[in-house]
């Protein structure tokens, strides 16, 4: 599975650490940026991240900032993106099983590295679930 990941300068101190951490467990992943911490606006990279994924570049997405709100809001106005900030495991793996969610924000300053390593772990080997959450899903990506 590929992987692409990007943060903003609030997001930076957490991907390098998180690239590492993915590529220890066998993903090949895509750094789309930046290359240091100096400030950067979050819409950009998460529009890299998403525009990435949706081409088919990469399988899904990870985006770093201050809280993961922003960089994940930016990365959902892609279309094909479905995109959100999660801060814990639950919500990862409800979010892979029920939405299909293809994209997640990271907070790279209210979230320990060692937490959200749980998130992307989930994240990365938790299958959508289908069935009724199906023609839901379609919902989602009919308003693209
Ligand atoms: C940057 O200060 C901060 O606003 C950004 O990293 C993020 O938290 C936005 O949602």
């Amino acid at each position: 599975m590929r992987v692409a990941i990007a943060s903003d300068h609030a997001g930076f101190i957490q991907k390098q650490p998180m690239i590492d951490y993915m590529t220890g467990l066998g993903y090949e992943v895509i750094d789309l940026g930046p290359e240091n911490d100096d400030r950067v606006d979050y819409p950009d990279f998460g529009e890299k991240v998403g525009r990435y994924v949706a081409a088919g570049n990469a399988d899904r997405g990870v985006c770093i900032c201050g809280t993961g709100i922003g960089i994940a809001v930016a990365a959902g106005k892609i279309p094909g993106i479905r995109a959100s900030s999660i801060t814990s495991p639950e919500f990862a793996a409800l979010f892979r099983q029920h939405n299909d969610g293809n994209v997640i924000g990271l907070s790279g300053r209210f979230v320990d590295l060692e937490v959200n390593e749980e998130i992307v772990k989930t994240f990365l080997t938790t299958d959508f679930e289908g069935g009724r959450h199906a023609g839901r899903v379609e919902k989602i990506n009919a308003l693209d």
